[in-house]
């Protein structure tokens, strides 16, 4: 059994303090073997924020490993972003931009998405040379070794805004995906956390490849949900992701989705909210599980 935190969108230089120590609190107690972290360390590129994100990184007591967010990369300083759009993140973060870790359960590969374009600086794209690395990576790797592949940008848009832009090149990306047999694909950059199956959206594809989203860990850019990671146990056929909120004093254990795979499916097999009632009126209880469990699948599809 492997447990992965996967959080992302740390956003440094515009963070609550208070959840950044839950966040360490929270990630020491659940103990995970690896810790994926996808992109979005810092708000605006500045060596200060980097400064901020990289005392974070020495806080944690798990190893990990990190792609760049667009965020990562200068905005208003546009000699810096041309010239050396990484400087600061390879200084503070990393200098591996394509990070791996495999062992006899899991493969994890990082791609970096980021790039420094002129119009639009949350754009994201993978490129020809990124894809055969996947290909190289991936492809021969037994069924037994569950894959897993990270980048900022997503593959999979949320239930309700299926217009939302997607990582470029997916669809090149994609059949060398399922063609290797990747199993789980994690992103942030939406600051939305759901999960699902790329098939329920790429039509084209035939085979099962899971998708996790992450919400922004520490953050106060919310978009109408709560700071949040997610907690995934991979036990083959067998992954759970569980949503781990900030409810104000900590973070606590949210929606969990656990999907089984037979054959090259990847199958929902049950929700839980992880609420446990404690009141002693049966009836209140099962009023407050019921709500709890609708706003539950209104934050999987958010
Ligand atoms: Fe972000
Ligand atoms: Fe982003």
């Amino acid at each position: 059994m492997k447990r992965l935190a996967h959080i992302s969108d740390l956003h440094f230089g515009r963070i609550d303090p208070r959840v950044v120590d839950g966040l360490l609190a929270d990630l020491t107690a659940q103990a995970p073997d690896l810790i994926v972290i996808s992109g979005d360390f810092v708000q605006r590129a500045k060596a200060r924020h980097f400064e901020e994100a990289r005392a974070f990184l020495q806080k944690l007591p798990f190893p990990y490993m990190a792609v760049p967010g667009n965020h990562d990369i200068p905005v208003y300083n546009v000699f810096k972003r041309f010239t050396d759009p990484f400087g600061h993140y390879r200084r503070y973060i990393t200098s591996d931009f394509s990070p791996l870790h495999i062992d006899n359960e899991i493969a994890v590969l990082g791609i970096n998405t980021a790039r420094p374009v002129i119009m639009d600086f949350s754009e994201g794209r993978m490129n020809r040379h990124q894809i055969a690395r996947v290909r190289e990576v991936f492809c021969g790797m037994p069924d037994t070794v569950f894959k897993v592949l990270f980048t900022h940008h997503p593959f999979l848009p949320p239930p309700d805004l299926p217009k939302t832009q997607l990582v470029g090149r997916h669809k090149l990306a994609l059949p060398a995906l399922e063609s290797c047999g990747v199993d789980l694909l994690l992103a942030g950059h939406l600051h939305k956390a759901y999960s699902g199956d790329i098939m329920s959206f790429h039509t084209q594809i035939a085979r099962s490849i899971l998708v996790a989203q992450a919400s922004t860990a520490t953050s106060t850019r919310l978009r109408n949900e709560t700071n949040a990671y997610n907690l995934i146990t991979v036990e083959q056929p067998t992954v759970t992701f569980e949503v781990r909120s900030w409810e104000g004093a900590a973070f606590t254990g949210g929606l969990v989705s656990t999907y089984r795979k037979q054959g090259h499916r990847w199958t929902l097999q049950a929700q839980d909210t992880g609420f446990r009632p404690v009141t002693g009126d049966p009836v209140a209880a099962a009023w407050e599980t019921a709500d709890r469990l609708s706003r539950g699948h209104e934050r999987d599809r958010a």
